[in-house]
């Protein structure tokens, strides 16, 4: 039998985790490795904290601790939430062990060796306040792909784009605001571009692959990956094995992915036997399982796996990449800075943890965003759960006790209504197990759900209460196959409810949960069927306005926190006429456009202000077909400094409005000149 190694993407030790978090890669990872394990699989579920890089620092920061107090804080409340939630791990580990660091070097270094990483003088930008150079989140500034306007250094959180600081449209210091200036500095360079080829070659073999992978990873390609520097100009990391590299540190994304690797030789050495974690790294008949949020897919389903293949010493590349798409909150994307979120301690302090299980596994964002709220929770808990789920057990329970002194009845000569159930106990272990083999949680979930649901049809239709009246052994069938109905749920509902399910299990007398014998009818009569007491307790409406409330208010005084520091900073920040004169606004007509090859966004175009034809290039081919523009009298920053985008000289920059979501050009309203100066 196969081997499977599940892992989940490693979270920041920089704050708590919310339910996001949660939603994208730890139930789905624990989901499934609870489903293997059950079916008897080989399988290990590996994991840890992310603690380097400058999620962590920047909250140091902002706490006024060290570093290193972060992440010995945050690793163990993230411990705690996964305990608490069950979310269990094979292993927990941390990326501060010496382990780690020792196999962090050992990649750079033999890849290194390899002649994929070179030093390259690099333009990287530094805050002449700050005195520092701004790796990474320590900038945020305007997305150049999708022009969001708070996109950090390292990546867009809108767009997703792993990104260049320097790429950034009006960068900004995260720390004191200040413009940042342009230094140089030497890096390591990880020489992506020239793993282009075998990775296309085979991320093309994996077409099973979620289609937000394939063309996530397809856009990159298109473009040309480039060479990448995998090194920081900060202290807090993994030092950089070389003599001349001093000071530097290896970036967290380089480091982060190889703490699957490190997590696994602990678990190894846990046990006392050190070699284990090769049986399941160098084994090509291990399944590797990358459990993860559509935000790290780039460094998953490209950087790694090139990381692994320029490592080149029989280590295994993923076999799967099931990334999920995101939570939102009310209607609301989930910002842990504006404090729109639900945190998991939160949550545990109030609902048991089959609670939250259940509604992400039924509201999984597995191929669009879903959203969670207050009210949808409530409705399925209440009507799903506890009406459905709960409601069968209960009665099954209580007929039996009632009429069979709790004994599990003989089953008679089965009608059609009763070969109908145990037919659907029989399909259901493989129906299910092939959804959860291929990620597909929800449906799972609908479908398990659906057996209940089935179940209370048949109890109404079978009528118990006035069987025993006049059919006594037809009774009996009908509790002995709802006995068994409810044990085979209780199976399948296990990896997702465990704690709900123990009690079905327990009051069955069955602990045996081998997912092959959910299509069995193993509770044997005169077996005693135990009082399972209350499965699921309802939400009342009480509960469910506190949670709302709590939301709303400390999103409220978060609001107008930020609004109370918008307007401090308008005040300090009033320009003068000049300061607006400086900028040459002018009336530029569009003579030609096309697009710039080899990209998403870039429109290449001529423009005429006054006499004078220049060439810019803009950002804008996602909202407009060049075609369109051609013709249009739009407004430009005429004084602006020429800059070379994708190596073409741009000459001035146009003005556009945008939310995010839609841009738009600014033109003029009526027949005026080009050239017209705008004041
Ligand atoms: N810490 C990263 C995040 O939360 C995920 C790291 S996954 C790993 O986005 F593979 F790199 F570990
Ligand atoms: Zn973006």
């Amino acid at each position: 039998m196969k081997k499977v190694l599940v892992t989940s993407a490693l979270p920041y030790a920089n704050g708590p985790l919310h339910i996001g978090h949660i939603a994208g890669a730890y139930l789905p990872a624990d989901i499934y490795t609870r489903y293997n394990r059950q079916k008897g699989v080989n399988v290990i579920h590996i994991g840890g904290t992310d603690e380097h890089g400058i999620a962590v620092t920047i909250r140091a920061e902002q706490e006024h601790v060290s570093p290193k107090e972060v992440v010995d804080h945050y690793h163990e409340s993230i411990a705690e939430d996964f305990k608490r939630l069950k979310i269990d791990f094979d292993n927990f580990s941390r990326t501060s062990k010496p382990i780690h660091k020792k196999m962090s070097q050992d990649f750079f270094l033999k890849i290194y060796n390899r002649g994929l990483i070179e030093k390259r003088e690099g333009e990287q930008l530094y805050c002449p306040h700050c005195k520092r150079f701004l790796a990474d989140r320590y900038v945020e500034g305007e997305c150049p792909y999708c022009h969001y306007e708070n996109a950090r250094g390292d990546q867009c959180e809108n767009c997703g784009k792993w990104l260049e600081p320097t790429s950034l449209i009006n960068p900004r210091c995260k720390i004191c605001g200040t413009t940042p200036i342009v230094k140089k500095t030497s890096h390591w360079y990880f020489k992506l571009d020239k793993m282009q080829e075998q990775l296309e070659k085979w991320l093309a073999s994996k077409n099973t692959w979620k289609s937000n992978v394939k063309s996530f990873t397809k856009g990159w390609f298109n473009e040309g990956l480039r060479p990448r520097a995998i090194t920081r100009d900060i202290e807090w990391g993994i030092p950089v094995p070389l003599e001349e590299a001093k000071g530097k540190v290896l970036y967290v994304w380089f480091d982060a992915p190889i703490g699957y690797i490190s997590s696994t030789i602990e678990w190894a050495e846990k046990q006392g036997k050190p070699d284990l974690w090769k049986d399941y790294w160098y084994d090509n008949d291990t399944k590797l399982v990358h459990f993860i949020g559509k935000d790290n897919i780039v460094f998953h389903a490209i950087v790694w796996p090139a990381m692994l293949m320029a490592y080149n010493d029989g280590i295994i590349l993923p076999s799967e990449i099931p990334a999920n798409e995101f939570l939102n909150i009310e209607t609301k994307k989930i910002s842990t800075s504006r404090n729109w979120a639900i945190w998991v301690h939160d949550f545990l302090d109030v609902f048991p943890p089959d609670f939250l299980r259940y509604y992400l596994a039924a509201n999984a964002p597995e191929n669009s965003d879903m959203d969670f709220t207050w009210k949808d929770f409530q409705a399925k808990i209440n009507g799903e759960l506890a009406d459905i789920l709960g409601n069968l057990v209960n009665r099954t329970y209580v007929f039996t006790k009632k009429y069979f002194d709790g004994k599990i009845p003989s089953p008679g000569d089965y009608d059609e209504d009763d070969r109908k159930i145990i037919k659907l106990i029989e399909n259901a272990p493989d129906s299910v197990g092939k959804l959860l083999d291929n990620f597909h949680v929800r449906q799972a979930t609908f479908q398990i759900m659906n057996l209940a649901r089935e179940g209370n049809r048949y109890f109404d239709y079978k009528k118990p209460w006035n069987l025993i009246k006049s059919d006594k052994t037809k009774c009996g069938t009908t509790l002995y196959v709802l006995a068994n109905l409810l044990n085979s749920i209780a199976i399948l509902f296990s990896p997702i409810l465990p704690d709900g399910m123990k009690k079905i299990k327990e009051a069955l007398g069955n602990n045996d949960l081998h997912w092959n014998n959910a299509g069995k009818l193993s509770i044997k009569p005169g077996s005693e069927f135990g009082n399972p007491g209350i499965l699921y307790k309802k939400i009342d409406d009480k509960t469910i306005r506190r949670e709302e409330d709590k939301l709303m208010d400390e999103n409220k005084t978060n609001e107008t926190d930020m609004k109370n520091k918008e307007k401090n900073t308008e005040k300090k920040e009033y320009v003068k006429i000049d300061d607006v004169l400086k900028l040459g606004l002018k009336v530029a007509e569009i003579l030609e456009a096309e697009r710039v090859e080899n990209t998403d966004k870039l429109i290449k175009m001529k423009i005429k202000i006054g006499e004078e034809e220049r060439q810019i290039i803009a950002g804008i081919a996602m909202s407009y077909s060049p075609d369109e523009i051609i013709g249009k009298k739009i407004v430009v920053v005429s004084n602006m400094k020429p800059a070379k985008i994708r190596g073409i000289e741009s000459n001035g920059m146009l003005l556009a409005a945008s939310n995010g979501a839609t841009l738009s050009l600014i033109t003029v309203d009526r027949e005026i000149d080009s050239g017209s100066s705008i004041k």
